[in-house]
């Protein structure tokens, strides 16, 4: 297929749901050729996105792994991606990495145990690490790694207090691995969105206060739609943004400006 991200093989891990399902939908639209549905248990939502990837004419595989085993996941869902790249495109390659999965429960500081601590920072921070490292010396010269944050390091959270701290490090991952990666023309990335409708949040925004108190905090005054994070994806993906790397680009619809 033609487009901005013709040829492409990608990777979007939490993509049977929510904005990576919305990432990997973008993607195929511009042309990718191979999309990664990497999901956790929810195998029927990820088979529905795969449908809809193959209805819009890319193909598509399912990835299954849990993030909470960390190194392990990380290099199940590299293998997993390989195989069918290989007998795909007779190369062990990939062009862009989205690390989307995330979980963000609320819990202030009091309420933070240990195991929920460790817990998160390994769906959040620790997989997405070592997914990078996995694939690092696999991904094709200019292709792309987009690491997906929250408005919750830029604007305070006591709500969340380790959710945010896990992806002010993610952000940070970012910076630190740019100059690693531009000799070869890969760009690595945040993309950071707020409030967003998925499931997520479906319970928090049923409640019409709380909606109407996360509409009041975007510019645009509503809430953010998964497409509109994953168009913003999908131009960090593209070769137009290829002068833009070790950058935090707010997708939060200017949440708090
Ligand atoms: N929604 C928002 O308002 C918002 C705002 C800012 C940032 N974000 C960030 O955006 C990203 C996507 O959020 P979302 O709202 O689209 O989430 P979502 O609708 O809850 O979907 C979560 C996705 O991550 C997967 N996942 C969850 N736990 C996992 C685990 N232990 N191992 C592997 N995969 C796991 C899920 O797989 P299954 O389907 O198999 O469960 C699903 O594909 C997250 O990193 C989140 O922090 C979201």
């Amino acid at each position: 297929m033609s487009g901005t991200l013709s040829n492409k093989v990608a990777l979007i891990t939490g993509s049977s749901r929510g904005i990576g399902r919305a990432v990997a939908l973008a993607f195929a639209r511009n042309g990718a050729a191979l999309i990664g549905v990497h999901y956790s248990s929810n195998v029927e939502a990820a088979q529905a996105t795969i449908r809809e990837i193959e209805a819009i004419g890319a193909k598509a595989v399912g990835i299954s792994a849990d993030l909470r085993n960390g190194k392990e996941a990380a290099d199940s869902i590299w293998e997993q991606l390989r195989e069918v790249a290989v007998s795909m495109t007779g190369e062990s390659k990939l062009d862009i990495l989205v690390n989307n999965a995330g979980i963000a429960p609320a819990l202030s500081l009091a309420l933070t145990t240990e195991a929920a601590y460790d817990e998160l920072m390994t769906i959040n921070l620790k997989a997405p690490f070592f997914l990078i490292q996995a694939v690092a010396n696999h991904i094709r010269d200019n292709g792309r790694i987009i690491n997906i944050s929250t408005g919750f390091t830029r604007i305070a959270a006591p709500t969340h207090p380790a959710y945010a701290a896990s992806k002010g490090a993610l952000e940070t991952l970012t910076l630190a691995l740019a100059p690693e990666f531009g000799p070869r023309g890969i760009t690595v990335n945040t993309v950071m969105p707020g409030v967003t409708e998925t499931d997520m949040n479906a319970a928090w925004l049923s409640a019409p206060e709380a909606r109407a108190g996360a509409e009041a905090l975007s510019a645009f005054s509503r809430v953010g739609q998964a497409a509109d994070v994953a168009d913003i994806v999908a131009f960090i993906a593209s070769h137009e943004a290829r002068w833009t790397t070790g950058q935090v680009i707010d997708a939060t619809g200017g949440a708090r400006l």
